[in-house]
C-alpha cells in the first residue's frame, strides 16, 4: 500500500484507535469488535510485550483490517512491527533513525511532533501526514489552528487527550486527517473482554465524528405559484421569505422547490463536517452517492450532494 493509498483511508475512516494489548489472545477478538463499530483499522502501541503477536494475530484474521504500530521509538522496533504485519509506523516523537530505515523499505510512516522546528524536519524527510502528539496537552485545536498558517500543506494525525466529547473539535478543524485515541478501547475493556462495549463505543466515535445535523427541509411544490403559496403560508407562522431563482427558503430551514426536486416528497439537506468523509459512512451504511448532483468547493473538496436513497420519500441532501 502506498502513501496516497493509506492516508485516504485514513482520512476516510478518520478514527484510528490506539491499542495497548496485554494478552495477544484477545487481538482477534479486538479486532472484530472494531471492524463491528465501523473502524477497520488501529495502531497497536508497543507499549506491552504482546504488541508484535498482536499485529501478527489481528493481520492474519483480518487482513482486510489496516493494522500499524504506535509507540516505535526505534528502528529495531520498526523493522519487528513490520515483519509482524504493521502496513504503518507510528511514533510519539520524532526519532530519524526510525524516519530513515521506515523510508528506506517504503513503509509508510508517521512521526510524532509537538513543535514548529519538528514539523520542519519532517518536512525535510519529504513527510506530509505527521502525528500531532500529546494533542490536548499541546493545545488542541487552538494549536493547530495556528499550524496551519505556515505549515497548510500538513496534515495531522491528532492524538493524547481526545475523547467522544472533544471529537467534534478535531473533526471540524481542515488540516486533521484523522483522531487516534484510546477512548474506545480502554485497557479494562479489552481486559474483561467488553467486546460490545467496545463495538458500541467505535459505533458512537464514528457518528460523533460525522457531525450530521439536520439544517433544512426541502419541500416539492408543483410550480412557482404553488411554491409562493406555500410561503404565504409559512409566512403566517412568523416565518421570513427568501426569494431564490428555483426555490424560496422560509427563514433557513424550510425550502419550497418552485418545480419537483429530487426526492418524492422532497429533501432533508444534512450538515456535516466532511462531505467526502460522510459519503464513506453512508456507504458503509447501503447508501450510494447520485454522482451528478456533486458540486466542488475552490479547494477542490465536495460542497454538496445528493444520495440515490430516499427515506420517507426524501432525498438526503448533504451540505457543509
Ligand atoms: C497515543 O499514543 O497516541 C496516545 O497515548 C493516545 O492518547 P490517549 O490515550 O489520550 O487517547
Amino acid at each position: 500500500m502506498n502513501n496516497e493509498e493509506l492516508f485516504r483511508i485514513f482520512h476516510d475512516t478518520g478514527i484510528v484507535p490506539v491499542v495497548a494489548i496485554n494478552d495477544a489472545n484477545k487481538a482477534e477478538k479486538l479486532a472484530k469488535a472494531m471492524i463491528d463499530g465501523g473502524i477497520p483499522c488501529a495502531e497497536v502501541t508497543f507499549r506491552t510485550a504482546a504488541a508484535e503477536e498482536a499485529i501478527r494475530r489481528m493481520t492474519q484474521a483480518y487482513p482486510e483490517m489496516l493494522v500499524g504500530a504506535g509507540t516505535v521509538i526505534n528502528a529495531a522496533l520498526a523493522e519487528k512491527a513490520v515483519m509482524a504485519g504493521a502496513k504503518f509506523i507510528v511514533s510519539p516523537g520524532f526519532n530519524p533513525e526510525t524516519v530513515e530505515w521506515c523510508l528506506h523499505h517504503n513503509i509508510p510512516v508517521v512521526p510524532g511532533v509537538a513543535t514548529p522546528s519538528e514539523i520542519e524536519k519532517g518536512l525535510a524527510y519529504g513527510l506530509k501526514v505527521l502525528k500531532f502528539f500529546p494533542a490536548e496537552a499541546l493545545g488542541g485545536v487552538n494549536m493547530l489552528k495556528n499550524l496551519a498558517g505556515p505549515f497548510g500543506q500538513v496534515k495531522f494525525m491528532t492524538t493524547g487527550g481526545i475523547n467522544v466529547n472533544n471529537l467534534p473539535d478535531y473533526a471540524k478543524a481542515a488540516n486533521v486527517l484523522a483522531i487516534g485515541g484510546s477512548w474506545m478501547v480502554k485497557g479494562d475493556l479489552i481486559e474483561n473482554e467488553e467486546w460490545d462495549k467496545i463495538t458500541a463505543l467505535c459505533k458512537e466515535a464514528m457518528v460523533k465524528l460525522q457531525g450530521l445535523e439536520l439544517v433544512h427541509v426541502g419541500i416539492n411544490l408543483k410550480n412557482a405559484d404553488a411554491a409562493s403559496g406555500a410561503a404565504s403560508e409559512f409566512a403566517k407562522l412568523g416565518m421570513v421569505i427568501n426569494e431564490g431563482n428555483s426555490s424560496i427558503f422560509m427563514d433557513k430551514s424550510i425550502e419550497l422547490m418552485k418545480a419537483p426536486g429530487l426526492g418524492a416528497n422532497g429533501h432533508l439537506a444534512f450538515r456535516c463536517y466532511d462531505i467526502e468523509r460522510t459519503i464513506y459512512f453512508l456507504k458503509l451504511r447501503g447508501f450510494t452517492v447520485k454522482e451528478d448532483t456533486i458540486k466542488y468547493d475552490a479547494k477542490g473538496k465536495i460542497k454538496v450532494c445528493y444520495m440515490n436513497e430516499e427515506i420517507g420519500g426524501f432525498a438526503i441532501h448533504l451540505v457543509k
